[in-house]
């Protein structure tokens, strides 16, 4: 059976640095037989997590009514979760961290419901390195969530692009964002 590939979009551009490394990965994973999915976040109406705490029961999901719901089943239907941000105020995008912080409902007594699964980061950022942009700290955060979740955190694409269409300046950095999707969905051996 194919491998599912879930990408999550969290820029507000949707023809931006982001996407065109998406499209990267979705090209190198489909090459390789894998089905994937794309989700640009901004359209979506994703609120806030209010500590409510009704999922934290067994058995419970988000109370929340909004279109998250209909993103819980991709995600326990994927093989891999990818996290598509650029780097805002030196963290993931505000789309991306609403999305992130409602996977608190897919906790139960046993496990966390995305464990075992793998996660992948694409990133963009205008400044010139990983730490003056602070993308050090997005990876920081989501090896963390890999930790505590379960995950995998299978690979991370990152790279200097700073208006839109400098991403397909870069073929480096599209041919890394493509070997990545190859990568992500390889038979084990
Ligand atoms: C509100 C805002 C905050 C930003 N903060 C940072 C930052 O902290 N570090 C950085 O290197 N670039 C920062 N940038 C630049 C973006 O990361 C860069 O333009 C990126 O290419 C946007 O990706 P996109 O084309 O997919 O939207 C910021 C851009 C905006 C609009």
């Amino acid at each position: 059976m194919s491998k599912k590939v879930l990408i999550l979009n969290g820029s507000p551009r949707e023809k931006g640095n982001t996407a065109a490394l998406a499209i990267q990965l979705t090209a190198g994973a489909t090459d390789s037989g894998a089905e994937v999915e794309s989700i640009y976040l901004h359209d979506l109406d994703i609120r806030p997590c209010d500590a409510c705490d009704f999922c934290q029961e067994d058995g419970n999901g988000c109370v929340i009514s909004d279109d998250m719901q209909a993103l819980y089943p991709k995600m326990r239907d994927s093989d891999v979760i990818v996290i598509a941000s650029p780097v805002y105020w030196f963290n993931l995008t505000a789309q991306s961290k609403l999305c992130i912080d409602r996977w608190y409902a897919m906790e139960s007594s046993e496990d966390f419901e995305l464990a075992g699964k793998k996660l992948a980061l694409l990133m963009v950022y205008g400044d010139t390195d990983l730490y003056t942009s602070g993308g050090i700290i997005v990876i920081y955060t989501l090896d963390s969530i890999c930790r505590y979740v379960g995950m995998e955190f299978a690979g991370i694409v990152h790279g200097t692009a700073m208006d839109v269409g400098d991403a397909e300046k870069d073929p480096a950095l599209m041919d890394q964002a493509f070997q990545l999707g190859q990568k992500l969905v390889a038979p084990v051996s």
